[in-house]
């Protein structure tokens, strides 16, 4: 008896010495070779120092189609901490054929998945993989299937974070694209429904895979990465970084972390953020960087839409959603891109608790005919209904312009938000004074011996009377004028006295969300 025990303890520590090398110490050697970390590499470094826990090092595919049977099937899978919070991980494994999907494969990700939205723990897919394993045919495309439906199961009920640090294709790239995250890795990864080669079949276009679907291109044109790194070590680093802002579910909120940063700091320095002149332009940033805990932000997206920011931070120790318009960038306007980035952020911070935190300076939405053919009506109406549908306390301070449609939609006390503060330079008008005056006085300015002189005193006429932030005031549209300086100060004390907000929502199935 104790003979047999000990044949199996030897054997068992044989497996997983087997499993531990993946495709083997050339296939690593290559991984290395191209700057690449591998899986087990990139698991130990997400994680606290030796707190992963393995499941299925020994699970194998059943050797269908034309391949043997691999120890692990290409991804590690289990749990771990990060920052002793409990996180639920895969890691492909490009070194065993290539890191694609097949049938064991995927069963091992949906088990890491099923468990995390069971006990409401963060899943972070680490993506290196060619896509469906080709010589499992159906049951590969069958497998990425339970995948899709796991994702967007878990979707708002626990964070998903996915990080591609290889080139990932196919079906590859529809998992990530459900999950709240992207992070890519410069230079080493690629995302493409269909890569090159296909791309000069079909469309006999010559392209290579950098430009097809490399980082630079899904962080700056398509929208899809959120973060780009320079390398695998600090794209881990940042995904420990962006889940230290967020709650482990929807039930929770986010963790308090105290940076010793009073609340009551005043910075007299905003009070000449804005500039005299209303077409002078100014960094959004200083204010962001000006009012959070500590001076810290991760920006979500910063390479797309720059005339829009959101991103994480932390007021009083709480995480905030912040949304802000650019003036340094296309004039803070709205357009598409704009819309779409922040309405998909807005939507994530509502489903997990994340209160929202909207500076506004924008002078409408981008005219014309690229942006009206492009779609802009359907894009803006995103936005809107992302603000509309949101719980979470709803802050906005209006810091410079809010004008017509843009106003409404930059989470205004007219689409229900909680509070509404405005700085004493604030412009809340349904036109600019000089697209306001052309249209009112169109006939009067035409018929002038001196049209420019007329067309100025009207516009000096409509400044004095819309352009400020006392008429919106007077009606009680904005709950206080405040003093730039104090911007920090009221919005935590704000956001304490609304941490017991309950919104209650009409009963159905779901809305309708213009996609
Ligand atoms: C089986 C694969 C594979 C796959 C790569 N390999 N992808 N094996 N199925 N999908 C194997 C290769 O044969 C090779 O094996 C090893 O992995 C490494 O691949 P290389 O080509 O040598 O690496 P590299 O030059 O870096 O190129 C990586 C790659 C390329 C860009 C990912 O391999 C590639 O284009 N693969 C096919 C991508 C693809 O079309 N996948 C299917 C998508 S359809 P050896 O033994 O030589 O080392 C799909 C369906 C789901 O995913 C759709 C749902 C919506």
């Amino acid at each position: 008896m104790a003979e047999i025990m000990f044949s199996n303890i030897s054997e068992l520590a044989q497996l997983r010495n087997e499993a531990l090398t993946g495709g083997g110490s050339d296939k690593i050697g290559e991984q290395h070779a191209k700057g690449k970390l591998t899986a087990r590499e990139r698991t130990e470094l997400l994680l606290d120092e030796g707190s992963f826990e393995e499941f299925d090092i020994l699970k194998t595919g059943r050797g269908n189609g034309t391949e043997a049977a691999y120890p692990g099937d290409g991804v590690i899978t289990g749990h771990g901490t990060i920052d002793g919070r409990e996180i639920f991980v895969f890691s492909q494994d490009f070194t065993v054929v290539g890191g694609s999907l097949g049938e064991a494969h995927s069963q091992k990700i949906c088990k890491v998945m099923d468990l995390a939205l069971r006990v409401g723990c963060p899943i972070v897919g680490l993506n290196d993989s060619g896509g469906a394993r080709i010589q499992e045919g159906v049951d590969a495309l069958a497998a990425y299937g339970e995948i899709f439906h796991r994702n967007v199961h878990a979707s708002g009920v626990v964070p998903q974070i996915s990080c591609i640090m290889g080139p990932c294709a196919g079906g590859a790239v529809y998992s990530p694209s459900m999950t709240d995250f992207i992070f890519m890795v410069e230079r080493s990864s690629y995302m493409f429904v269909t890569g090159p080669n296909v791309v000069r079949t079909v469309i006999h276009k010559d392209i290579n895979a950098e430009e097809l679907g490399g980082a630079s291109v899904h962080a700056e044109k398509s929208g899809v990465a959120h973060f780009v790194v320079p390398n695998d070590i600090l794209c881990l680093r940042e995904v420990r970084r962006l889940i230290s802002y967020l709650p482990s579910n929807n039930r929770q909120k986010a963790p308090f972390l105290e940076l010793r940063d009073p609340a009551e700091r005043k910075d007299p320095v905003l009070d000449y953020l804005i500039p005299p002149n209303p077409n002078q332009t100014y960094d959004m940033n200083i204010l962001i960087y000006s009012i959070l805990d500590g001076a810290e932000f991760l920006e979500v997206q910063p390479d797309f839409a720059r005339n829009i920011i959101t991103g994480f931070g932390r007021l009083g120790g709480q995480t905030i959603g912040l949304v802000a318009n650019q003036p340094a960038v296309l004039a803070g306007v709205l357009d598409s891109n704009a819309s779409f980035k922040a309405a998909r952020f807005v939507r994530f911070c509502d489903a997990f608790n994340i209160p929202l935190v909207c500076l506004v300076d924008v002078p409408g939405f981008m005219p014309g005919p690229e942006q009206e053919h492009g779609g802009i009506i359907r894009h803006g109406a995103k936005l809107l209904y992302a603000f509309v549908e949101a719980t979470v306390p709803r802050i906005t301070v209006i810091v410079r312009k809010a004008y017509g449609g843009a106003y409404l939609v930059m989470n205004s006390k007219h689409i229900h938000c909680d509070i509404n503060y405005a700085w004493p330079t604030a412009e809340i008008a349904v036109l600019g004074p000089r697209g306001a005056s052309e249209v009112v006085y169109r006939k009067e300015i035409k018929a002038a011996a001196d049209p420019e002189s007329v067309l100025n005193e009207k516009m000096e006429q409509y400044r004095k009377k819309f352009v400020n932030p006392f008429v919106a005031a007077r009606r009680g549209y904005i709950d206080d004028v405040i003093f730039p300086r104090d911007t920090r100060h009221r919005l935590i004390r704000t956001l304490q006295f609304l941490e017991g907000k309950k919104a209650v929502r009409p009963e159905r199935r779901h809305g309708n969300i213009p996609l």
